[in-house]
C-alpha cells in the first residue's frame, strides 16, 4: 500500500478543530452538524426520496418513473423514464428568471486586457448558435465530438452545445501531446475535433491545431475540424475538413431547440489515467450527472445567487467539467474562467484576479498553494482579498503547512476551508465539509456528503477500526457515478467492483478517526498524483521504451515540495547506448511529446538491471523505498539477484 506523503496521523493533527464563524453560519444553508447529521441519516435511509427531492430542483420535461435501481450490478440507473436537457438545465431554465442578465460566465484571459463576460441570455445565444453549427456539420445526438482547446469561453460554449443536441463530448487536456489526442480520437470515434490555432502561456503562443494536423490523417473518424482564434498562430486549413469557428458562427441562427435527453443518455466521455498504458474513457450520463454536480456545487460552496465564484482548475479536468461549467451554471451563479497560470506575468496573478472581480468563492489545488506560499507572503499583501468567504481545495491531500498557509494568510482566518476528496469517476464531490456544518479539522475531506457511504475495509474485507487504514470504497450508488468505461464494460468491473464486487473501489487508502472524519492517505495502485493530475506510471514507462534507447524502464512516484508527487524513471538502456545526462534530457522530452508536459519524469537514473522477481516481474515496491531514501527496503529475499539493489541506491539521482 502506498504511504501518505504527509504525516496526517499524527494524533495533534485529529484533535484540532477549526470552526466556521458565526457570520458564516448564519447565512450557510446547512448550520451544524446536527442538522447534516439529521439530514445524512435520511438520506443514506431513503435514497430515492434525498434524490428525488434534489432532482426536482431541475427542469425535466418529463418525470422519471424510478429514482434509482440496478440494470445488471455493477451496472447503475438514476432517474430512468425521466427526460431532461443539460444545457436547458444550464440556461433556458434561467431565461425566465431574474438572472437572464446574470452574468453567467466571466472570462479573464491571460492579457490582462483580455476580458469578456456573458450573462445567461448571451450564453444561450451562442451555445444556440454553436449547436445549430455543429448540426450543420452533420453532428447528431449520440455522436462524439473531441474538445482539444484553450480556457477560452468558446471551450465551455461547444461543451454546452453537444449537450444541447445531444452529442458526447470528450475533451482532452490542452497540455497534452498529439500521440495522446490520437489515442483518444480513436478509442472514441470522434466525428468532429473542435479546436484553436493555439493557446497563451506565459505571454508565448503555443501550438494546438498544427500538433492536431499532425495526427489527424490517422484519425479516419474526424470528418471535420472547427478551430477558433485565439493565439494568432498561422494554421494550415484543409478546406474540405476544417472550418474557423468565427466564420461558421456568423450566419448561424440562434435558435435551437435543446433534445429531450433520456436520464441514463451519454452526456461526456473523460479519459483518465489508470493501472495500464491506455487511459480509461470514463463515461457520464445526463440526468443523475447534472443532478449530483447541482447539488453538490449548492451545499459544499454554499453558493449564494450574489457570489461570483472562481474554480482554477483546467476545463480538460473533471474539476473543470463540473465545477467551472455545469455544477454552477445549473445553480444559475456566476463562475469566472481564467486563461493563465497562477505565476504570470507575477505571482500574485490570482490574487489580482481575486480583488479585480471581488471573488467570494475560491476553489484550487494545493499544489498552487503550496507554490504561492513559497512565493512569499508580499504578493498577497498588495490585494485586497476582503471579497473571499470560502477557500477550497482539491486534488490531493492538503498538508498542515499549506492548509494554514491558505487559511490564514488567504482567508484572513475567516473563510472554511472545504477541502473535497473526488474522482473523474464519481462525477462529483463525496467527501467534504459543508462548510456551515461541520468543524474542520486540517488535512482531513472530513465527512460523506449526504447520500454517499463511504467505508475504509481491510484486505479481507472487512471494516477497518477507527484509525486503522485501509481501501476507501463507496457502499451505495449515488447519481454521480460514472456509469461505464467507454466501450470497455469489463473493464469498469475489473476496476472498480472485482477487489470488493459490492463496492465501488476508490483506488486511495484512507482512514477514518474516531469522529468519523475521513483522511485520505494516497493511491494504492500505479497512478501517481502530480500537481494533482493523475499519471498512470505504465503510460509513463511505455513512453520511455518507444524511445528507441531504451530497453526497459520503471517509473515510481516520489515526494515532492511543490507537487506533492512527482515521477522518478529508472530506464535500462539497449546494449551498446551510452549513458549520458544529454540522452536523460532527451528522454524526458520524448515523454512530453508522446504523453504531454504534465508526464515528464522530474528524475532519471541508468539502471543497468532492476529489481526482478524471479517469474521476472519488476517489485516497484523496491523501487519506491530506494527512492524515498529509506534505509530497509523491504524483504529481498524474492528477487533473482539482490546485489542489484546496491548499485541502485548508490547510484540514485540526487
Ligand atoms: C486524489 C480530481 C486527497 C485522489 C477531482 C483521487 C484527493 C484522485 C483529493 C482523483 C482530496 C482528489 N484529498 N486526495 N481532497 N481530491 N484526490 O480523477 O487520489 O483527477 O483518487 O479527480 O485525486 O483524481 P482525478
Amino acid at each position: 500500500m502506498e504511504e501518505s506523503i504527509l504525516s496526517v496521523s499524527s494524533e495533534r493533527a485529529e484533535r484540532r478543530k477549526v470552526n466556521p464563524s458565526k457570520k458564516f453560519v448564519k447565512s450557510a444553508y446547512v448550520k451544524s452538524l446536527r442538522e447534516y447529521n439529521k439530514i445524512y441519516n435520511e438520506s443514506v435511509k431513503n435514497p430515492a426520496k434525498f434524490w428525488g427531492e434534489k432532482a426536482k430542483q431541475l427542469h425535466w420535461f418529463k418525470k422519471w418513473k424510478t429514482v434509482f435501481k440496478y440494470s445488471k450490478k455493477p451496472f447503475v440507473k438514476w432517474f430512468e423514464g425521466g427526460k431532461i436537457n443539460v444545457s436547458y438545465n444550464c440556461l433556458d431554465r434561467h431565461l425566465t428568471t431574474w438572472r437572464k442578465n446574470k452574468a453567467a460566465l466571466i472570462w479573464q484571459g491571460e492579457p490582462e486586457e483580455d476580458s469578456r463576460t456573458y450573462t445567461y441570455v448571451e450564453l444561450h445565444r451562442e451555445v444556440c448558435k454553436f449547436a445549430n453549427v455543429l448540426k450543420r456539420k452533420g453532428i447528431r445526438k449520440g455522436d462524439r465530438v473531441c474538445l482539444y482547446m484553450p480556457m477560452i469561453p468558446e471551450i465551455a460554449i461547444a461543451m454546452l452545445a453537444c449537450t444541447r443536441i445531444g452529442a458526447i463530448h470528450s475533451i482532452v487536456f490542452g497540455g497534452y501531446s498529439a500521440e495522446s489526442l490520437r489515442k483518444r480520437i480513436k478509442d472514441s470515434e470522434a466525428k468532429m475535433l473542435i479546436t484553436a490555432d493555439g493557446s497563451l502561456r506565459k505571454g508565448k503562443p503555443m501550438p494546438l491545431k498544427d500538433k492536431a494536423d499532425s495526427v489527424l490523417g490517422k484519425c479516419r473518424s474526424v470528418k471535420n475540424v472547427i478551430v477558433c482564434k485565439r493565439a494568432n498562430i498561422k494554421v494550415k486549413m484543409n478546406k474540405r475538413r476544417d472550418f474557423w469557428w468565427h466564420e461558421e458562427m456568423k450566419d448561424a441562427s440562434p435558435f435551437c431547440k435543446a433534445v429531450e435527453m433520456d436520464a441514463e443518455d451519454p452526456l461526456f466521455i473523460l479519459y483518465t489515467s489508470g493501472t495500464t498504458g491506455t487511459p480509461k474513457g470514463v463515461l457520464h450520463t445526463t440526468g443523475g450527472y447534472l443532478v449530483y454536480v447541482y447539488q453538490t456545487t449548492k451545499w459544499v460552496f454554499d453558493l449564494k445567487d450574489d457570489d461570483t465564484y472562481w474554480c482554477t482548475a483546467d476545463v480538460g479536468w473533471i474539476t473543470g467539467h463540473s465545477y467551472i461549467v455545469y455544477g454552477p451554471l445549473a445553480n444559475g451563479a456566476t463562475s469566472l474562467m481564467f486563461e493563465g497560470v497562477p505565476t504570470y506575468p507575477e505571482p500574485d496573478r490570482f490574487w489580482q484576479i481575486v480583488e479585480k472581480y471581488k471573488v467570494n468563492v475560491f476553489y484550487t489545488a494545493p499544489t498552487v498553494v503550496r507554490a504561492l506560499e513559497r512565493e512569499g507572503k508580499k504578493w498577497v499583501d498588495k490585494h485586497d482579498l476582503s471579497s473571499l468567504r470560502l477557500l477550497g481545495s482539491v486534488g490531493e491531500p492538503i498538508n498542515p503547512d499549506a492548509w494554514n498557509w491558505y487559511y490564514n494568510v488567504i482567508g484572513k482566518r475567516k473563510c472554511p476551508i472545504v477541502d473535497t476528496w473526488w474522482q473523474t469517476e464519481t462525477g462529483g464531490i463525496l467527501i467534504t465539509p459543508l462548510p456551515g456544518a461541520m468543524p474542520l479539522k486540517p488535512g482531513s475531506a472530513t465527512m460523506p456528503f449526504p447520500g454517499v457511504v463511504p467505508a475504509i475495509l481491510k484486505e479481507d474485507g472487512s471494516e477497518a477500526a477507527a484509525n486503522e487504514g485501509g481501501d476507501l470504497v463507496i457502499k451505495k450508488s449515488w447519481p454521480g457515478i460514472g456509469r461505464t468505461v467507454w466501450k470497455n464494460p469489463k473493464r469498469y468491473i475489473d476496476v472498480y467492483f472485482s477487489k470488493f464486487p459490492d463496492y465501488y473501489l476508490a483506488g486511495d487508502a484512507a482512514k477514518k478517526d474516531k469522529d468519523g472524519y475521513f483522511w485520505i492517505m494516497g493511491r494504492i495502485d500505479d497512478v501517481v498524483n502530480v500537481s494533482g493530475h493523475r499519471i498512470g506510471t505504465a503510460e509513463v514507462e511505455s513512453a520511455l521504451v518507444s524511445h528507441k534507447t531504451v530497453a526497459e524502464s520503471a517509473v515510481v512516484p516520489m515526494s515532492h515540495e511543490i507537487k506533492g508527487q512527482c515521477l522518478y524513471a529508472f530506464v535500462t538502456l539497449k546494449r551498446g547506448v551510452k549513458k549520458s545526462d544529454k540522452l536523460k534530457i532527451e528522454l524526458v522530452k520524448h515523454v512530453a511529446r508522446v504523453i504531454g508536459h504534465i508526464a515528464k519524469p522530474e528524475k532519471v537514473q541508468f539502471a543497468d538491471a532492476l529489481p526482478k522477481t524471479r517469474s521476472g516481474k519488476i517489485m516497484r515496491r523496491i523501487l519506491k523505498a530506494i527512492v524515498e531514501g529509506k534505509k530497509d527496503v523491504g524483504d529481498t529475499t524474492t528477487l533473482a539477484d539482490a546485489s542489484v539493489v546496491k548499485t541502485l541506491i548508490r547510484e540514485k539521482e540526487k
